[in-house]
């Protein structure tokens, strides 16, 4: 029987998610690879174990994980069960709809129909009665803004999920969801953009929105999908994401690329960290950042990814020098 660390919050960090009620681990775990039903059980179980042990209270999963679709669901539901049920109010789990989820014109997207049909699916392959946040999973521009947030809304209102969020909406169509959303009575919580040294763009606006209006931000992928760590600098090994060539490609890691990861590396190594634990501490310099949402394949990378909270400082000459770094042609 699994039972959970007893130090488990003495040194995980907390930030409190915008201006909301809840405080989120300032580094969370994601679902989206290695938790999939092609996927080796016991080291899935081991990952999540290791998380909650170290203080990781928040777990992100969405429709679509796997593969196959479902089975990141149909396992964490399973691991659930065995390990995690008496600490259910201890955590905060999320799931997601807005892409491709199953066949026909109401499995996919933005509609009322699709939203709402695909959390009660997902509750059911998780055995929950509720999720902790319910996401759009990006925006839909063929349907009315007021129709996906609104599904948002009757989640929330019936019970279904907690909170609601939005991901991958832009700085624009963000003021427009958050505007919405309070006027629906159901405060966007939180926005789950893709942010780390590599993507940037949330700094264009996205970022400024989300400070002013008080709406937490959890961003996606901080280590480039691997790419921000030691895992590529001598070639790609074999159990590597970019091996299986799917989200993450081969050819996305090319000599201009590697230049960068080493001398980032060099820049890590001189401030006493890995390169995955300064991409973490990085995004996290950002005050407006509420929690860096890694992936992992092993154990050890959880262990590494929380280690990065030792050293959440920059002085102004190592930003400069990042910077400086990531402009290079
Ligand atoms: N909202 C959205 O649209 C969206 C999109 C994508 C992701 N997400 C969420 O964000 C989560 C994280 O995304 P991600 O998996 O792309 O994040 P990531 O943390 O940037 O990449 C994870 C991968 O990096 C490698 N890695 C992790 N820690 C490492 C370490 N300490 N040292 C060396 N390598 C390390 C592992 O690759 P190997 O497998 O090669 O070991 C791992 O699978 C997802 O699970 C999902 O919950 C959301």
């Amino acid at each position: 029987m699994y039972v959970a660390d007893s130090n488990r919050y003495d040194s995980m960090q907390y930030r409190r998610c915008g201006k909301s009620g809840i405080k989120l681990p300032a580094v969370s775990l994601g679902l989206w690879h290695n938790f999939g039903g092609d996927d080796n059980f016991e080291n899935s179980r081991a990952m999540l174990r290791r998380a909650f042990d170290l203080g990781i209270s928040h777990f992100d999963l969405a429709n679509n994980y796997g593969p196959p679709y479902g089975s990141a669901e149909e396992t964490f539901g399973q691991i659930l069960k065995k390990d995690f049920l008496p600490y259910r109010d201890e955590l905060i789990i999320s799931s997601k709809a807005g892409w491709d989820m199953w066949p026909g014109p109401y499995g996919n997207h933005g509609s009322r129909k699709y939203m709402l049909a695909s959390l009660d699916q997902s509750l059911e392959r998780m055995g929950l009665e509720y999720v902790d946040i319910f996401y759009h999973h990006r925006p839909d521009p063929d349907t009315p803004m007021e129709e996906s947030l609104g599904a948002l809304d009757t989640a929330v209102r019936s019970g279904r999920a907690l909170y609601a969020g939005i991901s991958a909406y832009d700085a624009k169509q963000t003021a427009q969801a958050i505007k919405i959303m309070r006027s629906l009575g159901t405060p966007c919580l939180i926005h789950q953009p893709k942010y780390s040294m590599f993507v940037r763009e949330p700094e264009e606006g996205l970022l400024d929105v989300l400070g002013k209006k008080g709406v937490g931000s959890i961003v996606f992928s901080p280590l480039a999908q691997g790419m921000l760590s030691d895992r590529y600098l001598n070639g790609i090994p074999a159990d590597s994401r970019a091996a299986k060539n799917f989200a993450l490609k081969k050819k996305d890691i090319g000599e201009d690329k590697l230049a960068k990861i080493r001398a980032l590396n060099k820049v890590a190594g001189e401030r006493g960290q890995t390169l995955a634990e300064m991409a973490v501490a990085w995004v996290l310099r950002d005050p407006r950042v509420t929690s860096a949402l890694v992936g992992t394949s092993k154990v050890s990378q959880v262990d590494d990814n929380v280690a990065a909270l030792k050293n959440l400082k920059f002085a102004d000459e190592e930003l400069s020098k990042i910077d400086d770094i990531l402009s290079r042609k």
